[in-house]
């Protein structure tokens, strides 16, 4: 969470730093700030709220500087205030500094502070980082870097932090660990993001900072550091990213383009590796690995929110297809248990960002006990790609709307194909099956453009059901997921409460809520459960429940026993949570928007959880 940028060069870094914020707002948008520096000193505005607010609150205040930092924030330490915003401004003045992550013992360098007659002015960790720098500079008399090294020793937690210092006013001094950090190289300038979308247009050469870097950059010179003070070479990487992928393209929100774009991510997530025609997968993650995931004895699937639902497709496609064991496990428990792992199990990581802590941290510690660690993730370059063994990316192009929907049904279209690449391998599917089910996934974008085409219907759905208190999103088998994941998106983006459940458990407890106000989701397409489905849809109809349903085009009986319903082409029921999720992500988007709420960032959330 928080999204930082920076700038050093010739030219005004104000433009450049607004511009940059309002790309990486999707990381937070409690509060914002920039702090600039020019021959006059250091300037520092910030204000609670989005970094709209802040460029209305900087109209006619001096935004000279060729050297800047800016900051949006996802608040974990004190409120969302303009005083809890970032930068903050070191006692003694002469040092501005933003940051992304959490200083866990943050309370007892606080302590060492007011023992010495500090007095803090926000509720922040980060300030609290800032004076302990600025007290070991003086107190030793040494360089700010000596000093950020020295304090860094003494952190624990998680940060990317990057420091102004009118003394010396090209210059932006940045360290990380457990935060994302990329410095793109201009000619004669430097660029600084959480991400690379605030330098697209200005460079295409990127340095991925790691973590225990030191990074000293100015218009002209990028040093890179350990925290022994050894000089490290910078691995300049080529950006595979476009301005475009980045920008509405003429859509509302984010979301909504996101949601549109899925025929094309699923194309290019297929692309190159799923040649129904020849009846070949080809996953090169999967290749190099191919013994130890033919021979594992069990598979962990590891991830957060959407990425655990995705697990739980893939739990029962690997169970089904590779005939192996999975555990889905919620990243966050998994890391605080003392779970079981033997030498040769494989952990599947799956992540859109790349940058989940609560994902980073399972994955080391199943990598500390033996574990191999194979990752599924969108964001090429990120933390998770770069600790994992192998893996595969999911091609979805940049996710911009904090609710995931293409980076999902990519995951889950990257999870098949390793499940069926496997399968193959191990001789537990048949040729004909495995023939199959490539055709089913191939025809997969053109179905799911096809559902697209109803966007209309269910966005009038979508006014009907809007003041609903709570709903119920009900599925079985492969769709007990799908109905997890409808549940969360209304949740993120409308406020309305909604629970996930499988079908065939309403009995054991939530059909108590069924009154005739509430409305339930059924995904109730044609499968191999598909009786069980229509006889819980009953006991519902029976309650007066209102019934809505996914249902297969022409299915007719079941739609007559519903209120409303959202067709999707028919499918391979192993593939259709990949088509079956997408009217219900439309669902929530229109439902968010007639209740006139911004989609794209909803209250509380941020699309890059880095904290635990
Ligand atoms: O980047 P990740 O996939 O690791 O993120 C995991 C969750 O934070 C994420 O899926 C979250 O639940 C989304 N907001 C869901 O729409």
């Amino acid at each position: 969470m928080c999204g930082i940028v920076g700038y050093t060069g010739p030219k005004e870094a104000y433009p450049i730093l607004i511009k940059g914020l309002k790309r990486l707002e999707y990381r937070g948008y409690d509060s914002a700030g920039i702090a600039l520096l020019n021959s006059a000193g250091l300037n520092i505005y910030k204000k609670k709220g989005k970094v709209a607010d802040l460029e209305e609150f900087i109209i006619g205040k001096n935004t000279h500087g060729n050297t800047g930092i800016g900051h949006t924030r996802w608040a974990t330490h004190g409120e969302p205030s303009d005083r809890n915003a970032h930068p903050h401004r070191s006692a003694g003045g002469k040092l501005a500094m933003i940051h992304n992550g959490i200083i866990e013992n943050y309370n007892q360098l606080k302590q060492e502070l007011l023992n010495k007659g500090y007095s803090l002015q926000s509720d922040t960790d980060t300030e609290v980082l800032l004076n302990f720098i600025e007290e070991i500079k003086n107190k030793n008399q040494c360089s700010l870097e000596e000093a950020v090294r020295i304090a860094l020793k003494r952190v624990t937690g998680a940060y990317v932090i990057l420091i102004l210092d009118e003394e010396n006013p090209d210059t932006i001094l940045a360290a990380r660990k457990g935060s994302p950090l990329v410095i793109g190289i201009g000619k004669g300038e430097h660029f600084l993001g959480s991400d690379a979308s605030p330098m697209l247009e200005y460079t295409r050469e990127v340095v991925y900072v790691n973590d225990y870097e030191l990074a000293i950059v100015k218009p002209d010179e990028l040093i890179l550091k350990n925290l022994g003070n050894e000089t490290i070479t910078p691995f300049v990487q080529k950006l595979d990213m476009e301005l475009a992928a980045i920008e509405k393209g003429g859509y509302q929100h984010f979301m909504l383009k996101e949601i549109h774009e899925q025929p094309h991510t699923l194309y290019d997530c297929f692309r190159g590796r799923l040649d129904a025609e020849a009846g070949l997968i080809t996953m090169s993650g999967v290749q190099q690995y191919a013994d130890e995931l033919v021979h594992a004895k069990r598979i962990i699937m590891v991830g957060c929110g959407t990425s655990w639902h995705a697990a739980l497709v893939a739990e029962y496609l690997f169970e089904e297809l590779c005939r192996v064991p999975v555990e889905v496990e919620y990243a966050s428990e998994f890391r605080y248990r003392n779970p079981v792992i033997r030498q040769g199990d494989i952990v599947v990581a799956i992540s859109q960002s790349g940058e989940t802590a609560d994902t980073l941290v399972a994955i080391e510690k199943a990598r500390e006990q033996g574990a191999i660690i194979f990752g599924v993730v969108n964001v090429v370059g990120s933390s998770i790609s770069r600790i994992t063994h192998a893996g595969a990316y999911t091609h979805a192009g940049p996710e911009i709307g904090v609710a995931s929907t293409k980076a999902y049904t990519a995951q889950l279209s990257v999870l098949t194909m390793m499940a069926l690449n496997i399968a193959r391998m191990k001789n537990t599917i048949s040729e004909e099956n495995f023939l199959h089910l490539l055709k089913e996934l191939q025809q997969i974008p053109e179905k799911v453009s096809w559902t697209l085409q109803h966007n209309q219907h269910i966005k009038d759905m979508a006014q009907k059901y809007k003041n609903a208190k709570d709903f119920l999103y009900l599925g079985r088998n492969l769709n007990f997921p799908t109905a997890l994941e409808g549940a969360l998106k209304l949740k993120e983006i409308s406020y309305i409460h909604a629970s996930g459940y499988p079908a065939g458990e309403m009995k054991h407890g939530p059909i108590a809520l069924v009154d005739e106000h509430l409305p339930v989701v059924f995904i109730a397409t044609k499968d191999k459960v598909h009786d069980k489905i229509i006889s819980n849809m009953q006991e519902i109809k029976a309650r007066k429940g209102r019934l809505l349903a996914v249902i297969t085009e022409g299915d007719t009986a079941t739609k007559e026993i519903c209120e409303d319903t959202m067709v999707v082409p028919e499918a391979d029921e192993r593939v259709a949570p990949i088509l079956n999720v997408v009217p219900l992500q439309l669902l929530a988007y229109h439902i968010g928007v007639a209740k006139g709420y911004d989609v794209d960032k909803p209250r509380n959330l941020a699309k890059s959880v880095t904290v635990e």
